[in-house]
């Protein structure tokens, strides 16, 4: 559980929210008997297969699989984190949430940071729209086609150009300038006193997940030497540029809806897209995409589209960003811009049709490297061409999904008319030379045919399989709780999230305590095992001879174990028969394990 929130809190803000009032502010549900009933929000579906069990204060989606209690609902639905979710609920039905002393402290300086950015954010607003000196900046927006609508969609402001117009004005309303310092808007005087950082420049507030300002970037109005953009420093963790992405609070509704977000450098190119009606855009702000990005981004949409200079500089920030979105399991495309030209002056230039028509015609990874590619080596020569099939392995090592992966592995072939055999072997020894064996399943959030996120391995085994049904027998039902705690060697579940939840209901067990199984996803926070644990509520397991099935799950789990050992000792023996060394102990081992496997079978068809 969350460091300072006790467990009993938030049993406590959990008792005090029923989960039909909680879904029903989200969306419209239908009593239908004992539950209610909706269009599930997390699929697009016609038919209602979202269901709400009062009883249980559990939803499940039949369609898609989600499910969870009101925290997850929260947090999936609005993108919010544990905590956050805790305390909109906790705030809904007025229980205070305790924190320590230090906690509180730091809490408080936080709102007053926030705050003093806020302040901040409507100062430079103002002084754009309604002062006499915000009148050039005004010039310079409305010459550059920004409307007014759009100043205020986006909070646009200009600083005055003083030393301390900011300062100045915090000071009247009460504002301690050790917080306009401590969140970069005041520069220390080294004998003493502070300054206003952002002069003479246009605003643009950069806001956090829940809308709040925490941060500027800002352009220099007139065109003297200064740097062109200037940004808020990371002073502290208030703000971190590696992890919020500009213009995602006006642009996260239509990424989701669309289903797919255009990636650009700059400010005044995601405001002219947003004006012209493209409106799933996010951009980073002064630095190039990070890792924290993809991931924040990877909540809305996987579908990403690069949309970046047509300058070599481009491309290769473009080839560095492709690379870190693979790796976060997004699918990226990539559409290049005219020499010259960015997204902003090419919709003033040639109008939104130019850019909806680039936007169609992005290109998938294969083809943007290669295009790439072409402009720094010889496609025309084996080596200029092997060299470039290398570097396109290395960003296709990177995609995650095993189908996609291989799908861009047959594009590859067919655009180098290669065996596709080769590239796969290929890529396997990348591979190998990359990570080394990876052992186990992986959680995976791939759609499962359907758009199930579940606890999946991705090449599943028998084994991998068969503590899948363990762990649903036991969150399904109590029944076979005695028979698989009596047997199972919990240290055989390889998987390290169903191993969590086994190991949860163990402790019930093991105590007598009773465990309400609509409760146990309380005991995690993360909404993949809450949709694992409803699933296994709501659909669970068919059995006619429960003990066998968990019988047969377990046999596989022993012979998982065995073939494993004897396939160490073979990679053993293969060395030391290289090496020319004596090799008969191992043999012997082998031996041992091989028939130890035959036993393990021989009874398990015995008991059938
Ligand atoms: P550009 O130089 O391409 O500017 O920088 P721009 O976005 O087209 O701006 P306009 O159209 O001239 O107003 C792209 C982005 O790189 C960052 C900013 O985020 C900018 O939007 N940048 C650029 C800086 O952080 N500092 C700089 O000095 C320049
Ligand atoms: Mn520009």
């Amino acid at each position: 559980m969350p460091g300072k929130v006790s467990e009993e809190k938030i049993n406590q803000v959990r008792d005090a929210n029923d989960i039909v009032d909680v879904i029903s502010q989200y969306m419209t549900l239908n009593k239908k008997g004992k539950s209610y009933l909706g269009l599930c929000p997390f699929h697009s579906e016609k038919t209602p297969s979202f269901t709400v069990s009062p009883d249980k204060q559990l939803y499940y989606c039949f369609g898609c699989g989600k499910g969870g209690n009101i925290f997850t609902f929260l947090m999936e639905h609005e993108k919010l984190s544990f905590i956050e979710s805790l305390q909109v609920l906790a705030r809904k039905a007025g229980i205070p949430l305790e924190y320590d002393q230090e906690n509180d402290a730091r809490l408080k300086e936080k709102e007053a940071m926030y705050h003093a950015v806020r302040f901040a954010a409507n100062f430079y607003y103002l002084n754009l729209v309604k002062s006499v000196q915000g009148k050039p900046a005004r010039d310079y927006l409305l010459q550059r086609g920004v409307l007014m609508e759009t100043i205020k969609a986006f909070g646009l402001g200009y600083s005055p150009d003083s030393w301390d117009g900011l300062i100045r004005a915090a000071a009247a309303k009460s504002i301690d300038v050790n917080f306009l310092f401590k969140t970069g808007l005041a520069i220390q005087r080294d004998k003493g006193g502070y300054y206003d950082r952002f002069r003479g420049r246009i605003m643009y507030p950069i806001l956090d997940k829940a809308g709040r300002p925490i941060a500027f970037g800002a352009r220099r109005l007139k065109e003297d030497n200064s740097a062109k953009y200037i940004n808020s420093p990371e002073v502290t963790h208030f703000y971190e540029k590696r992890s919020v992405l500009y213009g995602l609070s006006q642009c996260r509704q239509s990424i989701q809806s669309e289903d797919a977000a255009l990636m650009v450098e700059g400010y005044m190119d995601l405001i002219s897209l947003y004006q012209a009606g493209i409106r799933n855009v996010v951009a980073t702000s002064g630095t190039s995409l990070t890792a924290e990005h993809a991931q924040l981004l990877n909540r809305y949409t996987k579908n990403a589209i690069l949309l970046y200079d047509g300058d070599s500089a481009g491309s290769r920030a473009a080839l560095r960003g492709l690379d870190i979105l693979l790796e976060n399991d997004m699918d990226v495309r990539v559409a290049q811009l005219p020499k010259g030209e960015d997204p902003d002056s090419l919709i003033r230039e040639k109008g939104k049709s130019v850019l909806t028509e680039l936007l169609n015609r992005a290109s998938p990874l294969v083809e943007f490297k290669v295009q790439a590619l072409a402009q720094t080596s010889k496609l025309d020569t084996p080596e200029g061409k092997s060299k470039a099939i290398r570097a396109i392995l290395e960003s296709v090592l990177k995609i995650k999904d095993n189908i996609k992966q291989s799908v861009t592995i047959r594009e590859l072939a067919e655009r180098f008319f290669l065996d596709e055999r080769l590239l796969l072997r290929e890529l396997e020894q990348a591979k190998r030379q990359h990570t080394g064996p990876k052992a186990g399943p992986t959680i995976s959030t791939q759609a499962d045919g359907k758009n199930a996120p579940a606890i999946k391995p991705k090449t599943r085994t028998k084994a991998d399989i068969a503590e899948i049904i363990l762990t649903k027998l036991l969150i399904q039902s109590s029944d076979l709780e005695s028979y698989i705690f009596k047997n199972l060697d919990i240290e055989k579940i390889r998987h390290s999230l169903l191993r969590e939840i086994i190991q949860i209901i163990f402790l019930f067990h093991r105590e007598n305590r009773r465990l309400d199984r609509a409760k146990l996803i309380a005991h995690f926070e993360d909404p993949k095992i809450a949709s694992f644990i409803t699933k296994a509520l709501y659909e669970p397991v068919k059995y006619v001879d429960g003990t066998k099935l968990a019988y047969d799950c377990m046999v596989q789990l022993e012979k998982r174990e065995i073939t494993d050992a004897m396939k160490s000792i073979q990679l053993r023996l293969r060395e030391c028969e290289k090496r020319g060394e004596d090799s008969s102990k191992l043999r012997q081992q082998w031996q041992l394990l091989r028939n130890e496997l035959k036993k393990v079978e021989d009874t398990a068809r015995e008991t059938r």
